[in-house]
């Protein structure tokens, strides 16, 4: 399989947001919220120069998230100000006084709001988000995934009290069910991906991941112009890729850096959408098989579609051997990260260096004066492949 690319011919220098359908991004309080949730730091920004040497870069800079919360990837952003909002929102049809981020932590305040049943689709990290804030507020929580999910990622769901269901197919089929299943027992879906019907949740999981983006206000992103030319993200549902997207074109207008959306090219529904579309979603042609499990996802949030569409300027799909370079990339540096995790790596790797992705480099014209920042998404979530990855020598260096 081979490296694909495409410029997007929808890319707007200033894009319009003033419908009422992007007010959802004007929220502020997600800072406020996460840091009052136990075990809250700042991820780190770690420059790693022999790569950016090695890539003909001035600079390659990775935004963490590895460790994010002590549950192995940026998700817990997503899920619990989710909760949080969602929980608000019942307070305040039931209480006149204020719910605060303190309410969220106090039992005697949950109690006054009753039980609940959460429930998520998963190919492992936003569902292992979902049962650690659920364990958390002591509520129950049921999680749908795909029946091949690596066992380690079902473990790490069900050690944190949820209950797991395994259905055959891919994660679309995990959010029919799931839906389906919510409506009949009166559950509480939180998930990452919007879809018609299902649009106010997905929304709070963004305005979550944000908070990945506002911390580099105290490194790379000073007001004025950002110390960044070039920013790589994933795209599962498009909810992390969104953030940052929306993020830097707020923040920065036509002076954002250059924005590349990084896909496997088995789930690439937003490269297919970019190539194939007329401005809406498509679904992948791709048999969602990819090793990077968190982004095997058929179409995109029909949330992130629009804010993608409209601000990011490149889009890529790569093969998992990619994934595996850009694990064995990070690995080297000291760097954990899984395969999902990986793949915005990946993309910058390929872009560098693949034969298919000449054109792309040459156009964006990247060299020694360029600074890259990518977001590495994820710890090593299934150990056994992680180690049979990183035994190998780095390829293709
Ligand atoms: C590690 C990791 N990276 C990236 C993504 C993609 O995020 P999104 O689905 O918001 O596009 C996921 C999704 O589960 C993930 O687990």
């Amino acid at each position: 399989m081979k490296c694909e690319f495409s410029f997007n011919p929808y890319r707007k220098e200033s894009p319009d947001w003033s419908d009422s359908f992007f007010d959802f991004l004007k929220s502020s309080d997600m800072g406020e919220f996460h840091r009052s949730i136990d075990g809250y730091a700042e991820t780190p920004v770690v420059s790693l120069p022999k790569l950016a040497d090695e890539l003909g870069l001035g600079e390659i800079l990775i935004k963490n998230e590895a460790h994010r919360y002590g549950i192995n990837a940026f998700k817990g952003l997503g899920a619990s100000y989710a909760i949080y909002r969602f929980l608000k929102g019942q307070w305040q049809k039931k209480f006149d006084d204020a719910f605060s981020p303190a309410g969220f932590k106090d039992p005697a305040t949950m109690q006054r709001l009753g039980s609940f049943t959460f429930c998520a689709a998963t190919d492992g990290n936003h569902g292992k988000a979902v049962a650690w804030t659920a364990n958390k507020l002591k509520q129950r929580a049921v999680i749908y995934m795909p029946d091949n999910s690596a066992q380690a990622r079902i473990d790490n769901i069900t050690k944190e009290n949820a209950e797991v269901v395994l259905v055959p197919g891919t994660f679309d089929d995990c959010v029919e069910k799931c839906a389906g299943d919510a409506a009949k027992n009166g559950w509480q879906v939180i998930g990452d991906t919007a879809y018609p019907g299902y649009m106010e949740i997905p929304q709070y999981i963004i305005l979550g991941y944000s908070t990945i983006f506002r911390e580099l206000e105290s490194s790379v992103c000073k007001p004025g112009k950002p110390d960044l030319d070039l920013v790589f993200l994933p795209a599962g549902v498009g909810g992390v890729a969104a953030a940052g997207a929306s993020y830097f074109t707020l923040r920065y207008g036509k002076d954002r850096p250059k924005l590349v959306c990084v896909e496997p090219n088995e789930s690439d529904c937003f490269l297919e959408s970019i190539k194939n579309g007329n401005g809406d979603p498509l679904f992948t042609k791709g048999n969602q098989m990819s090793i990077m499990a968190g982004l095997n996802c058929g179409m995109p949030s029909l949330i992130a579609w629009p804010i993608v569409r409209d601000s990011m300027d490149l889009f890529l799909g790569v093969p998992d051997s990619w994934a595996e370079a850009g694990m064995r990339a990070y690995f080297r540096e000291g760097v954990v990260s899984g395969e999902s995790g990986s793949s915005a790596m990946a993309g910058l790797l390929a872009l560098m260096t693949s034969d298919e992705m000449r054109a792309a480099r040459e156009r964006l014209g990247l060299g020694r004066h360029t600074r890259a920042l990518v977001l590495n998404s994820e710890g090593a979530t299934d150990p056994v492949n992680y180690q049979r990855v990183t035994a190998e020598p780095f390829y293709p260096f």
